[in-house]
């Protein structure tokens, strides 16, 4: 059924004017090159915006040559690349939709690549970043000010309906916004209006220097989530102030900086839902009526609609959301169900590593060009078979997108539930979002037209008998390795999470996954008041889970007791004491007493039920436990050139 929510309503008020209140946050997705605008970038932001976008922000655009953290983010400071913005500019508006540039200064959070020593108000070292900042002077100030206006300008001149000043998570603007980072005894610093002196002088240049019908939004931290940092009382200090004196066509409230607190600024599934609501409620009190955008961890347009009848906000930001599902507003408004984000973070976790953006099941976000040439791509021959053996993820997506190209797909899972490895790890307190992304998977693929055939195993008879013409592909996962200790039975984190009921105390886990799923099972077990221990060879846990999302793993992890031993290999287990050994000195050392053995991975893979002489394709854990991400785009090409690769 079509919906008639009201986040889907246009919406108008002074210079804005939107097709719809649900506006695609900024985004880094890393697919500039040169610090200059790509067809790829492009057509990231028109897939948003030909996917109902009622905003399109640009990712964090740089403003002054002090704040190039690497080369992927496009200058909007520098005039010569005006035409690649225009060509941007010009890709959102042939759908029909505004688009405002991010304007970015990230002061002395210089993550990535610090050219040079990064600028700050005060000469106070970075939390995350470790730089210690040269503290401007007044004419460096008024630089960047200038380096604002003029990027605002640079963007008008490209076409932009406006910009966005990110003042939120810990950048320049938040550094002189916040009285733990702006020290200064000047003009600049100070009291609230002296701290907020560097936002207001920046809107009113932008004003000067752009058209009149120019919107200037801005982005801000409404609470730090630090100690002696803005948090809400200040954060309407502030609003307060810029109404007052520098009005904005909207207001975006955000969260946290990227100290201890950064695991809030993209809150994961171990998250409520719409957790910092509150905090827009209340920069709306005090905004003398300019539009607030609540945001961070909104899952849908639902939700966002409820928060604009609850009059928490007026507008409604989403990020991840879009990454999940690059036609998010269309699919609704056409009654579908968008395919749901899980907030596992996998797409902050590749930017944060230098990758083109991705997320763990949408195969068009960060190859949205090659995703259209798929699309094109010619349909499958007439009434030929696919048959998948395994519905995990990569079974799941090989159908979806083999029905898709027109084949007849049958899936045979032998246990009684799609999902595999994703759908085990739903079960587990804190992890179940990541069921949707299977549930999802499971009804597009029967709405393509697949077969999935559940609690029906295939061996080789079966497959002797199919058709010879028929594809086969091998979906069949992996499985965890579960090798006793000398002196102690192990069990498998699969069957120690189900058994958990029955099982002895003391416990300690043997990771070998550095993954999401082990921590969990550690916290729950710690909660229902088990002692556990988690040990690692690695000289860290937790390696494999994106870093804003580990802040919140380790912090659990404390919370519930749960202990952790590093670079130790478990040996055996002598009189109930558990003796491990030092990877790298060999000296052994006894670590405890212990009753239970959970072996969390490594995984191997499964073994095909294909027999000799069976052409088959294997694909995903099948061929090589990976991360998510690897295992479903691998599925993702086979389905797509399942033709080519066995013609
Ligand atoms: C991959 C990624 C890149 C981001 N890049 C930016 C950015 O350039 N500028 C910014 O203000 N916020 C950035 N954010 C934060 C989002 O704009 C947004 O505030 C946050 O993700 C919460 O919204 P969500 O729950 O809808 O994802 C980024 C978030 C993600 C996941």
């Amino acid at each position: 059924m079509p919906t008639t929510s009201v986040a889907l309503s246009p919406y108008s008020h002074g210079r804005l004017s939107l097709p719809n209140r649900i506006a695609f946050l900024a985004t880094v997705n890393n697919l500039g090159r040169n610090r200059a605008i790509t067809p790829e970038l492009v057509a990231f932001y028109e897939e948003r915006a030909r996917g109902g976008a009622g905003l399109v922000i640009t990712e964090g655009l740089s403003v002054h040559p002090t704040s190039v953290p690497n080369g992927t983010v496009p200058l909007a400071f520098d005039k010569e690349l005006v035409p690649g913005f225009a060509r941007l500019a010009d890709a959102v508006h042939a759908n029909d939709r505004p688009i405002v540039g991010q304007l970015w200064h990230v002061g002395r959070q210089a993550l990535w690549n610090p050219g040079m020593q990064p600028w700050s108000p005060s000469p106070g070292r970075d939390p995350y970043s470790g730089s210690t900042p040269h503290a401007m002077t007044d004419a460096e100030v008024l630089e960047v000010m200038d380096g604002f206006a003029q990027s605002a300008r640079n963007l008008a001149d490209a076409g932009f309906d406006g910009v966005e000043i990110h003042g939120a998570h810990g950048y320049l603007v938040t550094q002189f916004l916040s009285p733990s980072s702006n020290q200064r005894q000047d003009r600049w610093g100070g009291s609230t209006t002296d701290r907020s002196r560097f936002v207001v002088e920046i809107i009113n240049a932008i004003r000067e220097r752009c058209p009149d019908d120019f919107v200037v939004g801005l982005k801000l931290t409404a609470h730090e989530y630090v100690d002696g940092g803005i948090d809400l009382e200040e954060a309407q200090a502030i609003v307060s102030r810029i109404v007052e004196t520098a009005p904005v066509e909207y207001l975006g409230v955000s969260q946290a900086n990227f100290s201890p607190s950064l695991e809030y600024h993209v809150p994961d599934l171990s998250f409520d839902d719409v957790p910092f609501a509150h905090l827009a409620a209340g920069v709306r009190e005090v905004a003398a009526g300019t539009p607030v955008m609540a945001m961070a961890k909104v899952p849908d347009v639902e939700t966002g609609s409820d928060l604009i009848e609850r009059g928490v906000a007026d507008l409604v930001g989403m990020s991840r959301a879009w990454l999940s599902d690059p036609h998010l507003v269309r699919r609704v408004e056409r009654g579908e169900t968008p395919r749901p984000c899980t907030y596992c973070n996998t797409c902050w976790h590749y930017i944060h590593t230098g990758r083109p953006v991705t997320c763990i099941y949408a195969p068009e976000t960060g190859r949205e060009l090659e995703a259209r040439d798929e699309e094109a791509s010619p349909a499958a021959s007439e009434g030929r078979r696919v048959r998948v053996i395994g519905a995990g993820l990569a079974g799941l997506e090989t159908a979806r997108v083999a029905s898709r190209r027109g084949y007849e797909v049958d899936v045979y899972e032998e246990s009684s539930q799609a999902g595999g490895r994703l759908a085990r790890e739903a079960d587990i307190p804190g992890r179940e979002r990541m069921g949707l992304a299977t549930q999802w998977l499971q009804k597009a693929a029967v709405r393509e037209g697949a077969r999935v055939h559940l609690g029906e195993q295939v061996d080789a008879e079966v497959i002797r008998e199919w058709n010879a013409d028929d594809h086969v592909v091998v979906a069949v996962g992996a499985q965890p390795v579960v090798d006793d200790l000398d002196g102690a039975a192990a069990y498998s984190l699969a069957d120690a999470w189900e058994t958990r009921a029955e099982l002895g105390g003391p416990v300690v886990i043997v990771d070998e996954m550095e993954d999401d799923p082990t921590y969990a099972v550690a916290i729950s077990l710690a909660n229902d008041g088990h002692e556990v221990a988690v040990v690692t060879r690695r000289d860290a846990v937790a390696r494999n889970v994106a870093y804003v999302s580990r802040i919140g793993v380790l912090r659990r992890l404390d919370e519930a007791g749960v202990v952790l031993h590093t670079q130790l290999l478990p040996v055996r287990v002598d009189d109930g004491v558990l003796v491990a050994r030092h990877v790298f000195s060999g000296k052994e050392r006894r670590l405890g007493p212990v009753k239970t053995i959970v072996r969390a991975g490594p995984l191997a893979a499964a073994r095909s039920p294909v027999p000799p002489g069976v052409d088959a394709v294997v694909v995903g854990d099948a061929s090589a436990p990976r991360p998510y991400e690897a295992v479903f785009r691998e599925a993702h090409t086979v389905a797509a050139h399942l033709d080519r690769i066995q013609p």
